[in-house]
């Protein structure tokens, strides 16, 4: 008789999808060497909150007749970081904060943790620094909070065990990928792991109003760890990014129950902490001494303000086959898209050109207001030809070479006329009834308008 196979299951690390047999892409989601091994009895152990929901059972009722109460927030002490919450944490809601090693992740909840504890009794999980370390931090830091508790613990039964005696009002886990349930066999840090871990840490936050911010760490390839088993269980997610040697960190919101997302928070690294940047647009724009060829100021508006940053663009001779097209904080299809415009609509070829594009200081632009910037800075690279430097631009590019409006223009013509700016260039329909006396505002219908700028 033979013995009875222990069955395998392949799970993705990305996507947690499973699979019978190993492979080096996983079918699902497309990434590369993403397949780990599960015991399939730990694989398929039925997880308590597919038969629960992580908000618990109730019986069917009337929407009228749930209480709508409005939502309590409390401030963090930091006003960027309040207003990517959408306006301070929400009382018993679950963050999740994503960020490469050594961003700042723990010193950015330890000071908002300082604060909150001024107004609510907090708990700092720690699984990955000891109750000394993060106390002489706190020290260095100059932080007072009195009433915020440390705990060092990875098991998550005893952690709700002891949250459930401590009561406190906000906690803080850092990080989930050290935690681990008794429930599994798994290592700590596998996909099961982090979302039974999480699964249960916030079936206890919704059922109790506790708050709960969830550290996590991001994969090389810039995904949380298991991201997407994660990121539906949370009402907000958080992502903390920023260049290796720039002091400059970004706190962006890409998901958020109660507050809009692509809000940006602006902070800087100092050697007493973090430090809120009320004014960001200023330390996004180089401004030089004399205009130089090839850079452009847009307005550009992540989340609920408008951003000034600057486009830079290098056009130099290429003698390979295929000239590149490199674009760094930009999408470099829509580079592409519009260098073919360019040539199109207004009779300028750069086939033989390399063409790169980046924007100042680390930020990434997503939206296509981005458009006449990037055409204009790589024009003035081309013809070497600077632009005012008391110019600002913005507008999207459609493929007639027409320009489109994008949204909140006079919002953005308010920020440019704040921060110095005289000259504008954008779309005409962005063309406000009432008169912007604020700038000199020249309005384009078409792409080739643009060029007489020059
Ligand atoms: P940390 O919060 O430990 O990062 P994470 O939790 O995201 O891994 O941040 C550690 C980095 O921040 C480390 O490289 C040192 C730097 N730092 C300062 O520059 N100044 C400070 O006051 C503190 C506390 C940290
Ligand atoms: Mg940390």
């Amino acid at each position: 008789m033979s013995a009875k196979r222990e069955k395998r299951l392949y799970r993705c690390h990305e996507c947690a999808a499973t699979f019978p047999k190993w492979g080096g892409q996983c079918g699902e989601c497309g990434a590369w060497n993403s397949l780990v091994e599960e015991r399939a009895s730990v694989a398929t152990e039925p997880s308590r909150f597919r038969s629960q929901g992580y908000a618990g059972v109730s019986e069917v009722c009337a929407l009228e007749s749930v209480a709508a109460v409005s939502e309590i927030r409390s401030s963090s002490g930091f006003s960027e970081l309040d207003r990517v919450l959408g306006g301070g944490l929400v009382l018993g809601s679950v963050v999740l904060i994503g960020g490469d090693p050594g961003i700042g992740k723990s010193t950015l909840l330890l000071q908002a943790m300082a604060a909150f504890s001024g107004q609510l009794p907090g708990l700092y999980v720690t699984g990955e620094e000891s109750p000394q370390q993060i106390s002489l931090r706190a020290a260095r830091l100059g932080l007072t909070a009195d009433s915020l508790r440390l705990y060092a613990e990875t098991q998550v039964e005893r952690i709700l065990d002891t949250v459930g005696k401590e009561k406190p009002a906000v906690v803080i886990i850092d990080s989930i990928q050290t935690l681990y349930t008794s429930a599994l066999q798994s290592a700590p840090g596998s996909v099961s792991q982090v979302r039974e871990s999480a699964a249960q840490l916030v079936h206890f936050a919704k059922k109790t109003g506790t708050s709960l911010l969830l550290v996590g760490h991001v994969t090389k390839e810039g995904a949380l760890a298991g991201p997407r088993v994660l990121e539906h269980m949370v009402d907000t997610v958080l992502y903390f990014e920023g260049d290796g040697d720039n002091r400059y960190r970004m706190l962006r919101a890409v998901k958020n129950r109660y507050g809009a997302v692509n809000e940006i928070g602006v902070f800087a690294m100092t050697d007493k902490g973090l430090r809120e940047v009320s004014n960001p647009s200023s330390i996004f724009v180089s401004r030089h001494e004399e205009p130089v060829a090839g850079s452009v100021i847009m307005v550009t508006r992540e989340g609920s303000r408008p951003l000034l940053v600057e486009v830079q663009a290098l056009v130099a001779e290429s003698h390979a086959a295929n000239p590149r097209r490199v674009a760094v904080g930009l999408d470099q299809n829509r580079l592409a898209m519009l260098l073919a415009v360019v040539q199109r609509h207004c009779g300028v070829a750069m086939y033989d050109q390399d063409v790169f594009i980046n924007v100042v200081g680390g930020v990434r632009v997503s939206e296509t207001a981005a458009d006449l910037a990037i055409v204009l800075a790589t024009l003035s690279s081309l013809r070497d030809r600077p632009l005012p430097s008391d110019l600002v631009v913005f507008g999207e590019v459609g493929l007639a070479g027409e320009l489109r409006p994008v949204q909140n223009g006079q919002e953005r013509l308010r920020e440019a006329a704040h921060l110095g700016f005289r000259r504008a260039l954008i779309p005409r329909a962005n063309m406000a009834r009432q008169s912007t006396d604020l700038l000199d505002v020249q309005p384009l219908q078409r792409l080739q308008e643009a060029l007489s700028i020059f």
